[in-house]
């Protein structure tokens, strides 16, 4: 009985973290801000109320940038928030609430702090960032080496086709998509950069990707204002260190031992039960 119980809890884990990590709330990256605000300071109370203005954005809308001095007008606080273009809007509002929700955990009282999860993005910091470029990069990750261990060069062919059409600017917009072959790419700018600007951001990020991951069958590029990242179909560009997987694997592992117990509870009353009826 204990060995059955066991496998229970690990099928239930083990299909609950694959679709907890694919989906758009999984983490990409978290930056803080060195810099520390005091708590229940007029900066904070800036802070907070910026905050809830992106919260009740995200339920209507996939951009928004906020400027927060209500409560201290020498100490305006500046934020935006973006959802990956192909999210509802119901997944975009979920995916804000839950970047706000790991805000806390990660840069508690910062000045400045910045959340990536795989469908959403939230910066607020005391400079006034909005509308300005930043090509700075943020996260590189690269994939495994295509043909495996072997130079590809019909992979890396499609890799370069479909990364070109994001950064031709014909596709336009601050959610490109681009393919060739069996090689898929996508890009995301925040809505605060103008054409020209997501353009250059793009253009940047594919060029980073380039450099850092020649040979590597997926990989993603982070910078300020713009993401842009490659797959080739059957490779699911996962990351093994993130921090998404291990909420995904915390989760599975509470559920799988409330099923466990459940479990437990269930067959103790149904052998008691069982137990009576032999008696009878
Ligand atoms: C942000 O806050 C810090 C600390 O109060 C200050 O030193 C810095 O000048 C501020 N930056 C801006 C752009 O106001
Ligand atoms: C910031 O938000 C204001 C108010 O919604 C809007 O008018 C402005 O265009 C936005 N600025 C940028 C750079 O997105």
């Amino acid at each position: 009985m204990s060995e059955l119980l066991l496998l229970l809890v690990f099928s239930s884990l083990a299909s609950l973290t694959t679709s907890v990590a694919d989906d758009y709330t999984g983490f990409v990256y978290a930056g803080c801000s060195q810099l520390k605000y005091t708590p229940d300071s007029p900066y904070q109370l800036n802070v907070e109320s910026l905050l809830s203005s992106i919260a009740n954005a995200a339920t209507f809308s996939s951009y928004a940038n906020y400027t927060s001095a209500s409560a201290a007008a020498s100490s305006p606080v500046y934020g935006l928030f973006q959802c990956r273009g192909d999210l509802s809007s119901s997944d975009c509002n979920s995916c804000v609430r839950f970047a706000l929700s790991q805000l806390s955990a990660f840069c508690p009282f910062t000045a400045g702090a910045a959340v990536q999860l795989n469908g959403c993005f939230l910066r607020y910091g005391n400079d006034s960032f909005v509308g300005k470029p930043d090509t700075s990069v943020l996260r590189k990750n690269c994939g495994p080496v295509a043909g495996g261990g072997g130079y590809n060069s019909d992979v890396l062919g499609m890799r370069d086709a479909a990364l070109a059409s994001l950064a031709s600017g014909f596709t336009g917009g601050s959610y490109r998509v681009g393919a060739a072959g069996s090689v898929q790419a996508m890009a995301q700018c925040v809505g605060d950069q103008g054409a020209k600007q997501c353009n250059d951001c793009v253009a940047a990020a594919v060029a980073q990707l380039k450099a850092a991951c020649p040979f590597a069958v997926a990989g993603d590029a982070y910078l300020g204002k713009c993401y842009a990242k490659y797959w080739s179909s059957g490779v699911y560009h996962s990351d093994t260190n993130d921090h998404g997987d291990q909420v995904g694997k915390t989760v599975a592992i509470i559920i799988g031992l409330i099923v466990g117990v459940a479990l437990i509870i269930f067959l103790a009353a149904f052998l008691r039960k069982a137990g009576n009826s032999g008696k009878d």
